[in-house]
């Protein structure tokens, strides 16, 4: 083997790439890497207190009218501003996926807009899936670059809410079922935004884990859940990634809109996490005046209606009149806006971030994020990467190898120039001489809807035609047959998976799964590609199958990225950010039929969510969490700690050897889970407290330290009202999946 290195240096974004191209047997392999590329990652800004007196000045300046107007939206996306005292409006725009378009100001259709075509980046599920927190960064940094551009002050997103369970229609919208994982990519990613004179909106504050119902439902749990599980990621976008604003979402948590929460916003977040920031509500989500206010919310956003007539416009100042609250406690909320205003630079500084969007850095960062999240799922003798040798032609089948994701359903998308499909992706890696007989095999159709009112549309989400259409079977059966092998592209949509609904089952829509079973009789060397957001029953054609490779709603170059993966220049190194189950009466809130609820929803299963429900109770998943494989093969040896005993105070320090045992390039995600055997409250089997990615060449091997403080062991102690690590012994366990445990060591905790 022989092995050539290229040294590009790119300039747009100053990080030295090392491009390494390894050529094996008559197979080339490619990969780009960063080597040495640690950017210098700047540590979160905290909210400056040093324009006080500027703003108290300000304040005093302004007339009653003047401070409420910016305290509600005065257009869908944008707050009041005070021109004649130099204030801008608060501008705003979503989201996940990419700085979405400019919507009208007073509805919800596109502005029309010619200007404001983005970078479309891979979904949040996608970006979980490459376990890598500098992914994250850069995907926070393009946004914030993209946003500026357009000229906004906030930008909604990240989008955090734990994936409870695997209907939720948001789930591709969302990171993980797991709140270290989602921490850890949340605080790089509000780094990476925020560090461009923007704000994150960090949404839905909190307990917001499904659409059904999602306008009023009150979600009862226990205190140690809300802390273990649903809470970490928001606590360390403030703590950590200092984020300047977060949303509060549309249901209640005990009995109060979470809008109008004292608990969650006066008390967790301002006064124990010491939030300096603003409390913007989601679109719609606010149901009263004084309270809401009282309460700890500062600005309140949504739908269309006369915009004063919103419950903090002409009804607040009315409240203030007639004196039920005081233009003190207005000017507290005036002062925190105005604090972020100028902490992002929009008060007329000369300095500020003039961003720059969909710029090609930008469409190969999105690049970068889809190819490390490619998840290998099966790959039975080595039937990936594809060899061509002997290959002239391949039939490429599916609705989703030409379905563009960009844009679809209910919720926020981005209006992009490139979407690189899967077809286009293969019709650009694969040499001329292959032919491709594409056939799309099956339609994406859905019933009718009874209604189109939007106060409807989180019960009736869409229900999908299941019956195969005849002519379009036949020709892809024709396809498969008369090609030497075949990709099936199959999965769902952006339209099938949307806010606003949850989905009724696992089930792949579209008759799916009867046209792969008719495509795999005819062809056996077949493919399947899954392309989606969230969890779907694929157990029958994994089995089937030799190969089943899942990729997501991956961006604008998200079919470069896939083919890629498939011919082997990337080798795949993306880990499932969920379970994927065999049966959802096996899920957690399926399990204990908690889903979807009805007024109230009780998160009966308490803080087994996700692995830690399956591992706990030995049910054993389709996929389990944190799994993917890879086209090389790793060793891990020598898991020691730096001692056997520790007090509460200290940090344990962990050490292992990896190596590439196999012929590739690859990456491996190192997976450090706790267990408390012997505890007085019931403790997961696993928790996920450390993880590392690591990318090695053949053969190569290298030293991993990771580290988990004592306090980080710590359960929510109900009765304490405070963390608490309970003396004893602790398991680490090391492994590439929650299942897949290579190593463990005993510890213990004096
Ligand atoms: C969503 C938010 C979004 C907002 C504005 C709401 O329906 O829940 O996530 O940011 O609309 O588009």
């Amino acid at each position: 083997m022989c092995s050539l290195l290229i040294l590009l240096n790119n300039k747009s974004t100053m990080k030295n790439k090392l491009i390494a191209l390894f050529l094996m047997g008559s197979s080339a392999f490619f990969y780009a890497a960063e080597v040495n590329a640690q950017e210098i990652v700047p540590s979160a800004r905290s909210i400056t207190s040093k324009y006080d007196v500027v703003i108290d000045k300000l304040i005093s300046k302004m007339t009653l009218e003047e401070k409420i107007g910016m305290l509600h939206g005065n257009s869908m996306f944008a707050t009041g501003g005070v021109k004649r005292l130099g204030i801008p409006e608060l501008k705003m725009a979503d989201g996940p996926l990419g700085v979405r378009e400019e919507i009208s100001r007073d509805n919800w259709s596109a502005a029309g807009w010619d200007n404001d075509f983005a970078t479309y980046y891979p979904a949040s599920g996608a970006l979980a899936a490459t376990w890598n927190t500098k992914m994250a960064y850069t995907f926070g940094n393009n946004v914030g670059q993209e946003l500026r551009a357009r000229n906004k002050d906030m930008l909604l997103s990240p989008a955090i809410n734990i994936v409870r369970t695997p209907l939720g229609g948001r789930t591709y919208e969302y990171l993980t079922e797991d709140p270290f994982l989602n921490k850890k990519m949340a605080v790089q990613l509000v780094i990476g935004l925020q560090k461009n004179d923007v704000m994150a909106c960090v949404k839905h504050f909190a307990a917001n884990n499904q659409e059904t119902n999602r306008d009023f439902y009150d979600v009862q749990m226990d205190e140690r859940t809300l802390r273990e599980i649903y809470l970490p990621g928001f606590e360390a976008v403030v703590k950590e990634g200092k984020a300047y604003s977060i949303m509060g979402a549309y249901n209640k948590l005990r009995g109060e809109y979470l809008c109008e929460n004292d608990y969650m916003l006066n008390k967790i977040l301002r006064n124990e996490w010491d939030f300096k920031g603003v409390v913007v509500s989601d679109w719609a989500a606010v149901h009263s005046t004084v309270k809401s206010l009282k309460n700890g919310l500062d600005i309140e956003m949504g739908t269309p209606k006369p915009f004063n007539e919103f419950f903090l416009a002409n009804k607040l100042i009315a409240a203030v009149k007639a004196g039920e609250i005081s233009e003190t406690e207005i000017n507290i909320h005036v002062k925190r806006i105005l604090r972020t205003l100028y902490q992002v630079k929009a008060m007329g500084a000369k300095d500020r971030v003039k961003g720059s969007i969909a710029t090609e850095a930008h469409y190969q960062d999105a690049y970068k994020i889809a190819s490390e999240s490619v998840v290998l799922l099966k790959n039975e003798n080595n039937t990936l990467p594809i060899k061509l040798s002997g290959i002239k032609s391949i039939a490429v089948i599916g609705n989703n190898a030409t379905k563009k994701n960009a844009l679809g359903g209910f919720g926020a998308g981005v209006k992009t120039k490139r979407e690189i499909t899967p077809l286009e992706g293969l019709k650009n890696k694969l040499p001329n001489s292959i032919k491709i007989n594409y056939a799309e095999g099956y339609l994406e159709r859905y019933e009718e809807k009874k209604s189109g009112k939007l106060g409807d549309i989180t019960l009736s989400g869409p229900v999908t035609i299941d019956q195969l259409d005849p002519v379009k079977l036949q020709e892809a059966i024709e396809a498969a047959k008369t090609s030497d092998m075949v990709i099936v592209f199959a999965g769902s949509n952006r339209d099938y998976e949307t806010e606003g609904s949850d989905r009724r089952n696992l089930k792949l829509p579209f008759g799916q799964e009867e046209l792969i079973k008719k495509i795999l009789e005819v062809n056996p060397k077949t493919i399947v590609v899954m392309i989606a957001g969230a969890p779907y029953d694929i157990d029958a054609i994994g089995k089937k199958t030799s190969a089943l490779v899942w990729s997501w709603f991956n961006g604008s170059e998200g079919g470069n990225a896939l083919a890629d993966v498939l011919l082997g220049n990337v080798n795949p190194s993306g880990k499932l950010p969920w379970t994927m189950p065999k049966n959802i009466n096996e899920s957690p809130a399926h399990a204990t039929n908690s889903f979807p609820g009805g007024k109230t929803i009780t998160y009966t299963e308490g803080v087994l969510v996700g692995y830690r429900w399956f591992d706990t109770k030995k049910i054993e998943p389709l996929y389990p969490f944190g799994y993917g494989l890879s086209y090389t093969n790793f060793s891990i040896s020598n898991f020691t700690t730096d001692k056997k005993r520790y007090r509460k105070n200290e940090t344990i320090r962990t050490k292992v050897t990896i190596k590439n045992t196999g012929d590739k390039f690859g990456a491996e995600v190192l997976q450090l889970y706790t267990s408390q055997p012997v505890c007085s409250v019931l403790r997961p089997e696993k928790e996920l407290k450390a993880f590392e990615k690591i990318f090695l060449k053949p053969g190569e091997s290298k030293t991993v330290e990771m580290s988990i403080k004592v306090s980080d062991l710590a359960f929510y102690d109900e009765a304490k009202k405070d963390w608490n690590v309970e003396a004893g012994d602790f398991m680490l366990q090391l492994g590439n999946s929650s299942r897949n445990i290579l190593s463990k060591v005993k510890i213990a905790i004096q």
